[in-house]
């Protein structure tokens, strides 16, 4: 893939940009098999599946924008070193959708008067504008804005708004007061009556409140969650647990057709995001024998785990970057079941978890390519007990 911002020097993000992605997969797939060498069930050759590979342009659901530049020429985009606005509204990783709402969306931030947050003057209003792409070319614009002024004109101004961005399903914006280096603060007020996003991600529609995590590349997301739904219906647990479950995912996936009585729990530590699940469940599943044998709890997955006298018959585990961490890693060692699912986007940290878990071996493993053009990269591996 060719980008003008990267080739200018402006945008250096996606640091594999001019990388043939034939070659960006080759280098991922070969660099995750030597960090997970060491802890293989068999030989290479039975463990690894094929890589799950994504078109190269246009898979981001998710756009952060930053706002720079003036009320009448905003910027959207990143900061340069000098901290000043880079616009980057054509960026070609950009889900398309969202790339089209971009030039409304900066027409707005003139007509609102909303004024762009200058990080070395600290003053200003509008920090960042967070679109994410759902089902049916359906959008969720938040506007993060340093005080109750910016929610105002945001507020008046919204039938303009919708007008002019007709996909904007959900409006919200966000406050963030403090001179922080964060995307996002904990205040959100929701502007619109719909407060979450539909998004077809896989076999299940998912709904995405607000502040919930949801995976960046849908359509790889949908792959990744079949595959570990498949997994998990070959060894056919009667229980599971989804820990760090986000919107739920991974835990819908797993839970069946209607009726099919298997018990599934996810636990997440956003509160939105565990809302989101229990919505999604509630629109997949009608009969109240479903909806009580498929919870979602929130809580620390540490914490939880270690209030269960008895885990599930198979462990689904997502991680943020930082991976399980000593001490849950080696719960799961002591007391896990037989099967874990564990996707990790840290492929280091998985390495690492996997060395404080040594009564497991990675059965089966799929390089999930989530985030083409950079070295980030997802990994699923089905985990079974070899021995205490
Ligand atoms: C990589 S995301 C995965 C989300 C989900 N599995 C999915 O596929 O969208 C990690 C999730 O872990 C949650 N999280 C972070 N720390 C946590 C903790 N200590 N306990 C439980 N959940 C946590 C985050 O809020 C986030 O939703």
């Amino acid at each position: 893939m060719q980008c003008d911002y990267f080739d200018a020097g402006l945008c250096r993000s996606c640091t594999l940009m001019g990388v043939p992605y034939a070659a960006q997969l080759a280098e991922k797939q070969a660099r995750v098999e030597g960090l997970l060498a060491p802890h293989l069930a068999g030989p290479a050759a039975a463990v690894w599946g094929e890589p799950v590979a994504s078109v190269e342009s246009g898979f981001r659901a998710k756009a952060k924008m930053v706002v720079g530049g003036t009320v009448a020429a905003p910027t959207l985009g990143i900061l340069d070193g000098q901290r000043r606005g880079v616009d980057l509204r054509r960026c070609g990783v950009i889900a398309a959708p969202i790339l089209d709402a971009l030039p409304a969306i900066a027409a707005f931030i003139t007509t609102a008067g909303l004024t762009p947050y200058s990080v070395p003057e600290r003053r200003g209003e509008l920090k960042n504008v967070i679109l994410t792409l759902g089902a049916d070319g359906l959008l969720m614009v938040r506007f993060v804005t340093r005080t109750a002024d910016g929610l105002e004109r945001v507020r008046r101004q919204l039938p303009a708004l919708l007008t002019a961005v007709p996909a904007a399903h959900v409006v919200t914006v966000n406050l963030l007061p403090e001179h922080k280096a964060v995307l996002e603060g904990e205040v959100e007020h929701v502007l619109t009556p719909a407060r979450a996003l539909p998004m077809r991600v896989g076999d299940v529609e998912l709904a995405a409140l607000p502040q919930s995590f949801v995976q960046t590349n849908t359509a790889v997301a949908g792959e990744l969650y079949r595959q570990a739904a498949a997994w998990v219906d070959e060894v056919g647990p009667a229980s599971v647990a989804d820990l760090y479950c986000g919107v739920g995912g991974f835990a819908l996936h797993a839970a069946g057709a209607p009726g099919s009585g298997r018990q599934v729990v996810g636990v997440e530590v956003s509160r939105d995001a565990v809302a989101s699940a229990e919505l999604a469940r509630d629109a997949r599943y009608r009969r109240d024998d479903d909806r009580a044998r498929i919870r979602f709890v929130a809580d620390d997955a540490l914490e939880w785990a270690r209030q269960e006298a008895a885990l599930p018959e198979l462990v689904v585990v997502n991680p943020p970057r930082r991976g399980l961490g000593e001490p849950l890693a080696t719960l799961l060692a002591e007391r896990g079941p037989e099967t874990v699912v564990y996707s990790s986007c840290n492929p280091d940290t998985l390495a690492r978890d996997l060395a404080a878990m040594p009564g497991y071996r990675v059965e089966r493993a799929r390089v999930v390519d989530m985030f083409p053009q950079t070295t980030h990269v997802e990994v699923l591996t089905l985990l079974r007990r070899t021995g205490r």
